[in-house]
Order: C-alpha cells, then structure tokens, then sequence
C-alpha cells in the first residue's frame, strides 16, 4: 500500500493551440487554453509518473511537478515531442492547427492600396497524434482527443482506427457547450472495449479519472 500507480512511469502530454505565423506580428491560432491538457499532466504526475508537457501559446501557468516544453508551431510540438519517445503513455490533448502558411513572410505583409489582398497559401501540418501512434518507439498506451462538434462518437471511433490510438476522448466543443476556453468538460471515452460515457464534470475531474484509468489500462 502507499505506492503510486504510476511511479517509474514515463509520459508525455500535448496540449494548448499551435500558432502558426503568416508574417513577423500574425498568426493562425485557435480558442484552445491548455486548461484540460494541463490539467492532464498534472494528474498524471500525482499518479506518480514522470511528465513532460509539451505546451502551445497558453496563459495558464506550468502546472507544478512537470516538466514543461513550450513551443509555438505544429511542427515545433512534433520536434519536442518525438524526442521524447519512447514513453510510456503519450496524451495529446493539443488543438494542433490543421494548416499551416506555406512561407511565412520574412516583413510584416503590408496593404496595397486598390489591389485585393494577397491570398494565404496554406500547407498541411504533421499529425502528432498520428504519428506518435504509428511511431517505431510508439508509446505503450497512446490517447487523443477529438474535438467535434457533430457525430461526436462516429468521428470518434473512426479517428481511434486512423490514428493509432488506443483510447480517444471526444467531446462536443459546440460554442453552447462552453468547452472551448470553459472549466468542465463532458466526455466520451471511446476504446476497442467499447464507448463510456462520463458525465458533466470540472476539467480537473476528467483529468483525474482519465489518470486514474490511464493506469488501469497500462500494459506492464
Ligand atoms: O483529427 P483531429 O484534429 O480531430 O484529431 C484530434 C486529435 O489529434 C487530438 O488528440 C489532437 O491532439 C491530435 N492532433 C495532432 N496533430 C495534428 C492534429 C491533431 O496531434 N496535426
């Protein structure tokens, strides 16, 4: 008795937006805070494991007993991620930008007068979760999210085949549900056990049974 569950183990945790630049003052971003990837991290760590939280552009502070990797690009929290590799358990939480400006111009892009605006050329970013879950030194236990805001639980188990992952968390991050930015979260845990539905809770509740289940689940 005493023992954490998760001492000796290792993890690495995503989470926050990605910015991704189109010129030295702008960005591409997203309303993604870091509170529930954060809060993940630090649930882990209390579980006893040892954490590297690999964090976008957030407000939020570093949560206490982990160690945090701040980075801006998509491409930058793939970089600190795979370095991290092999893990244990990898949690991307992350709401990685789908694109990315192709070349993001050196000088601040400036308005011609009477001319249309220069249109965005935009390119694909890696998929961390994706490749973490396909990766040579794939993690024993690999989760993602899926923020969906229709077919939450289609969407769900069709990301859980695409990416590798063996646990996904969906949750509707419909503009009324107040996900987005907000304290709670209400959750579904899709696996290959089947679908678990969670109810309403704080951010820090999901993260503590998702904690808590991450070492039910953990292969030896
Ligand atoms: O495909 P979609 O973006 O909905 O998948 C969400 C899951 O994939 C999340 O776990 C997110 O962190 C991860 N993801 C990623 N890299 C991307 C896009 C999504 O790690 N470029």
């Amino acid at each position: 008795a005493g023992a954490k569950p998760l001492e000796g183990r290792t993890a690495i945790v995503t989470s926050g937006p990605t910015h991704e630049p189109i010129d030295p003052v702008r960005y591409i971003a997203n309303r993604s805070s870091g509170r529930q990837g954060h809060a993940i991290a630090a649930a882990l760590a209390k579980l006893g494991a040892k954490v590297t939280l690999v964090s976008g552009p957030v407000t939020i502070p570093d949560p206490a007993g982990v160690t945090t990797v701040h980075v801006e690009t998509a491409s930058e929290m793939l970089e600190a991620v795979t370095a991290q590799l092999p893990t244990d358990i990898a949690v991307m939480v992350a709401a990685v930008a789908d694109w990315r400006v192709v070349s993001s111009a050196d000088q601040k892009i400036k308005k011609q007068p009477g001319e249309a605006p220069a249109p965005l050329q935009l390119a694909e970013n890696p998929d961390i979760l994706k490749t973490v879950g396909h990766h040579a030194r794939r993690p024993k236990l690999v989760i993602g999210f899926a923020a969906e805001t229709q077919n939450v639980e289609a969407n769900g188990r069709a990301k859980l085949e695409r990416k590798g992952a063996d646990m996904i968390v969906a949750n509707d991050v419909s503009p009324e549900t107040g996900v987005m930015g907000g304290n709670r979260n209400r959750v579904k845990i899709i696996s290959a056990k089947g679908i678990d539905e969670w109810p309403d809770l704080a951010k820090d509740e999901v993260a503590g049974r998702l904690a808590a289940l991450i070492a039910s689940r953990l292969p030896n």
